[in-house]
């Protein structure tokens, strides 16, 4: 790779899977030299929040976000835990949170209630959120205009007004794998839609490989392909999308 070619920052993958477990050093040097630049690990719960630190400890490259995911509220997790592991140095947001209808509906309040929690404690330390929202698009949208963080709504799937709606109250978009999809729907729309100073390129690997990969384990050196397709949508360069990309990455994450 030239020096001179732009660095990805893949701001939402979750290298504490266990699919990684095996061979993440030479993985992170392979990804290293086709160009990734900066990472952020998500944890879903304390366990994997743990393992999330663990690895941005390890490899300079790595940072880690702490936090309950919608999928994961029943397991014990505490928000005190939460809490004391966010002030570990290399953590940069609150992630993964938010709610998520498609797996469960039966918990609805349960899981607004930990969303919630995890917003204003995001608020209360000035720190970014890495939200995820699954067939929850309403009420996703009432809770961050009533609490207002910092952050971004990631694999964002709503629909160009929705999408309107987030940029106004400060909020980024992740863009992935999704955008190479032929089933993408509204998100190349969206994309068009929305300045490139509120997008971020994201993985969240080991889910969600763009075309020609599709289905198989994603890494952070996948997102060239979705940043070719954001070039395209948006007429600029390939080039141009990484470095924009990569700045709003650290401007939002305070890296
Ligand atoms: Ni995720």
């Amino acid at each position: 790779m030239s020096s001179l070619e732009a660095l990805i920052f893949d701001t939402h993958a979750h290298y504490e899977d266990p699919v990684f477990e095996d061979n993440f050093d030479e993985l992170i040097n392979e990804m290293k030299n086709s160009g990734v630049g900066g990472i952020i690990t998500c944890g879903c719960d304390k366990q994997s929040s743990l393992k999330a630190l663990s690895l941005a400890e390890r490899y300079e490259i790595v940072y880690a976000a702490v936090g309950i995911h919608p999928g994961n509220i029943d397991n014990g997790t505490t928000i005190a835990e939460i809490r004391e592991l966010l002030s570990h140095p290399k953590c940069v947001a609150v992630g993964e949170i938010g709610l998520d209808y498609y797996w469960r509906q039966d918990n609805k309040s349960e899981q607004k209630e930990i969303f919630k929690a995890q917003l204003q404690l995001a608020n209360e330390l000035g720190l970014p959120v890495l939200v995820h929202d699954r067939d929850a698009h309403a009420d996703t949208l009432e809770i961050l205009k009533e609490y207002k963080p910092k952050g971004v709504v990631h694999a964002f799937s709503g629909s160009v007004e929705m999408a309107r709606e987030i940029a106004k109250l400060g909020l980024y978009l992740g863009v992935g794998g999704v955008l190479t999809f032929k089933n993408a729907r509204a998100l190349p729309a969206v994309v068009s839609d929305t300045p490139i100073e509120k997008l971020l390129l994201e993985t969240d690997a080991p889910y969600l490989a763009p075309v020609p990969h599709r289905g198989e384990t994603n890494n952070s050196a996948m997102i060239h392909y979705v940043a070719e397709k954001m070039a395209e949508i948006k007429e600029i360069s390939k080039n141009e999308v990484l470095i924009q990309t990569f700045k709003n990455a650290k401007k939002l994450f305070n890296i």
